[in-house]
């Protein structure tokens, strides 16, 4: 089977933007690919971060990977912190990158313009790591959204630099994008669903039943936000329904009211089983400490392979 590696930051609740732009993938891939998935907390340092939030968020994290479905059967799941190689390997690559491919990284630029002070040296080089993170594992597959590709194609530029410098050696990593580009907002419907723009605007899965009813019924609905909940439904709820519902809204006909209350049921029978999930990980931490460490040992071994070859190929053995 071929090797797949993706990672996701500890920095705050998942949401279904998060859950239906990138980590559904990462459940419905592990059949198919030989999966390495891990909890990138090293990136989260790059944000300003209670040390106490960063080692809840890790393990929280875990808690809902598993919930929905990572499966430690068939994928590796580590925290980033707990496999040596992956900061060894970004050096490595940090002295191949050209510092103007760096700057014109779209997130980077984002994040650089939220900031007043000084701009931290690892917002900068946070994709290099990325890299080092998928290449450590010489994966050739990384599921991500969409906002991800251009550190892909990063990725690979420092891969071919590698391969062109010294010798062929790494694959370049191709991303798979799922169905579900972007997630649009309940309260913005032309933005998409993010932490960043207020409680309103996003349903993470730990959120109660409560709470998705109230942040559902409140969904703005101009023209937009009708379409946005429409293609919600149409993750979660019954295709029949969808589809009759789209008739309805074709003629004018379809009441939002309708749409809301169909949309908050399919979304509470959706999130059901994954909180029951929740809720049991919650109380069985030590099973969850326990999968992390396994992952990591068996990923340690795989990190302990390419980079005793690399050190080998840039002459530091
Ligand atoms: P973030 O919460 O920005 O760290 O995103 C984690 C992952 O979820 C990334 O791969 C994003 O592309 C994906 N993602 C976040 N928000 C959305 C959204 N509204 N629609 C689709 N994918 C999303
Ligand atoms: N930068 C990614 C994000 O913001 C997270 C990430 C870090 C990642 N390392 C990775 C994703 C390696 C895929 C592969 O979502």
């Amino acid at each position: 089977m071929k090797k797949l590696f993706s990672g996701v930051k500890p920095t705050g609740k998942i949401h279904l933007g998060n859950y239906l732009g990138a980590l559904k993938n990462w459940v419905d891939l592990q059949s198919k690919y030989d999966c390495i998935y891990s909890i990138v907390d090293m990136h989260a340092l790059t944000i300003d971060i209670h040390p106490d939030e960063l080692r809840d968020n890790s393990l929280k994290l875990a808690i809902d990977l598993l919930a929905l479905g990572i499966d430690p059967k068939k994928s590796l799941l580590f925290r980033q912190s707990d496999v040596v190689g992956h900061t060894e390997l970004a050096w490595i690559f940090n002295c191949l990158t050209p510092v103007s491919e760096l700057e014109r990284m779209t997130q980077f630029k984002d994040e650089a313009s939220k900031k007043t002070g000084n701009i931290n040296a690892g917002l900068l080089t946070y994709p290099v790591l990325q890299a080092a993170d998928i290449l450590l594992y010489r994966a050739e597959t990384v599921p991500v959204g969409e906002d991800q590709l251009q550190h892909l194609e990063l990725t690979r530029i420092i891969a071919r630099k590698f391969n062109n410098r010294y010798q062929r050696y790494f694959p370049e990593s191709k991303p798979i994008i799922s169905p579900a580009r972007r997630v649009m907002s309940l309260k913005y419907p032309d933005k998409k669903m993010s932490k960043s723009h207020g409680e309103a605007s996003y349903i993470a899965i730990r959120d109660d039943e409560v709470t998705i009813t109230k942040k559902i019924k409140k969904a703005v609905t101009d023209e937009q936000g009708i379409l946005n909940l429409l293609e919600l439904y149409s993750y979660f709820g019954q295709k029949e329904k969808y589809e009759e519902m789209m008739v309805l809204h074709k003629s004018n006909k379809l009441m939002s009211l309708q749409l809301k209350e169909e949309l908050t049921k399919a979304v509470l029978e959706f999130l059901k089983p994954v909180q029951e999930k929740i809720a049991y990980y919650e109380d069985n931490e030590s099973k969850v400490e326990k999968i992390l460490r396994n992952g990591a040992k068996k990923a340690q071994r795989q990190a302990d392979q390419t980079m005793a070859q690399v050190k080998q190929i840039v002459g530091l053995k």
